[in-house]
């Protein structure tokens, strides 16, 4: 349901952007007696005039195809519209006219029921994952009818930006807002999809010690996400039940002739983190057989977290000789302190992006990895199901 309100007595609406592409199979009839002619390749057309309705226009008067008339266009553009095949002489020294097809006619005013624009399906091209994502084609639609080229576009519950992806198509300014970080990132991936640098501000992600404090305290799941995504990580995990259980997020890095290396996280924004959850998280390390691990904290790691941490000794990558397990405070990140990871940038993107994967046959190291479940209430699962998200799929699997 589309709800249509204005706010100011100028508001705007062009509702001769409102036009639905005539159904071939059912013209109406009114059109249809027009459009008679075919060309053999089965689009109809049919022929108008090209004189000008006003007599006296010097300037658009001349001969075309051996006929002087005061035409409607300049002579070039008579012309382009000759060698495009749109101009029909039925004879020498008749006079010419203009093909006009069917095809190429604005259509039909849209009605209050919109039925030519489809939901997403699972398999649509434009699909980023995000449980509730509108296409793009709505958006445009939308955006066109309620604003002009130039004008400002607000979307305060913006997900995946379809309509920030909209408005930057139509020439239209935008703002985008959304509580979820994992959306503001998926919106900043499709804007990288545009052919020229799309220039954006970013405002309400940490920035700092404080910032991050008030996410931590406020929505841990949040948190967590921002977290994740600072340190790098590439395929966000399900947290709170299966067989992952205690990991937040992974990395993958090239282990030159070992295959793939792994790097787990775990984010603790609490208060409460000690030892013991180092030590839970080194069990986890150890179950999931993963090569490292990046314990997240927001405050400083006590003397006897880092002890822990040390114990868990070094691995043997094709990277160098690397700690099993690091530490990373929020509070050190912010003074610019880093874990010593192996590169991760060499990982493809076509290796989260099944589709891609397939036609260029790149090995995924683990197709069975769950993904994070949504944060925040959206989108209508079946009940019993839980959706994931993956920076290029969303998955349906049971509870
Ligand atoms: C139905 S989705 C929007 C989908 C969007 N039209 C698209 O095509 O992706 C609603 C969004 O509102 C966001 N949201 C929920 N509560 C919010 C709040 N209080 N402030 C800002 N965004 C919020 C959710 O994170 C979710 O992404």
């Amino acid at each position: 349901m589309i709800l249509c309100y204005e706010a100011a007595a100028n508001r705007k609406w062009n509702s001769r952007s409102l036009f639905t592409p005539y159904d071939p199979l059912n013209v109406p009839k009114s059109v249809a007696q027009k459009y008679t002619l075919d060309d053999g390749d089965g689009r109809l057309y049919q022929l108008t005039s090209l004189i000008n309705p006003s007599p006296n226009r010097p300037n658009l008067t001349y001969e075309f195809m051996g006929v002087t008339r005061v035409w409607r266009w300049t002579r070039e553009r008579m012309e382009t519209a000759r060698q495009s095949g749109l101009v029909h002489q039925t004879a020498p020294g008749r006079v010419p006219r203009l093909k006009r097809y069917l095809t190429e006619q604005r259509g039909m005013p849209l009605g209050d029921v919109w039925s030519d624009i489809p939901p997403l399906n699972s398999q649509a091209r434009e699909r980023l994952g995000y449980p509730t994502q509108k296409p793009v084609r709505l958006l445009d639609r939308l955006i066109r009818a309620a604003t002009d080229e130039g004008d400002t576009v607000l979307d305060p519950f913006c997900g995946c930006g379809t309509t920030v992806a909209a408005a930057q198509y139509a020439g239209r300014k935008w703002i985008g807002i959304d509580v979820a970080y994992h959306a503001i990132k998926v919106i900043e991936e499709r804007l990288l999809g545009f052919p020229n640098p799309v220039n954006y501000s970013l405002g309400g992600i940490p920035h700092d010690f404080a910032s991050a404090a008030r996410l931590a305290e406020k929505d841990k799941y949040q948190f967590q996400w921002w977290a994740n995504y600072l340190v790098g990580v590439q395929a966000l995990k399900e947290v709170r039940r299966g067989p992952d259980r205690g990991i937040d997020g992974q990395m993958y890095f090239m282990n030159g002739p070992r295959g793939w290396g792994r790097i787990l996280t775990s984010v603790k924004g609490g208060q409460h983190v000690g030892a013991k959850d180092v030590r839970e998280f080194k069990a986890v390390i150890d179950r999931e057989q993963a090569e490292m691990g990046l314990f997240i904290c927001l405050n400083d790691a006590t003397r006897e977290m880092n002890s822990e941490a040390a114990s868990f000794g070094f691995v043997e990558t094709a990277h160098g000789h690397l700690p099993r397990l690091q530490i990373v405070t929020i509070d050190n990140w912010f003074r610019g302190k880093r874990p010593t990871l192996p590169s991760l940038g060499h990982v493809s993107r076509e290796f989260f992006e099944p589709e891609k994967q397939q036609r260029h046959r790149v090995k995924r190291p683990d197709p069975n990895a769950p993904e994070f479940t949504f944060s925040f209430p959206g989108g209508k699962p079946d009940e019993g199901t839980v959706v994931h998200f993956n920076p290029s799929v969303a998955k349906r699997e049971p509870a």
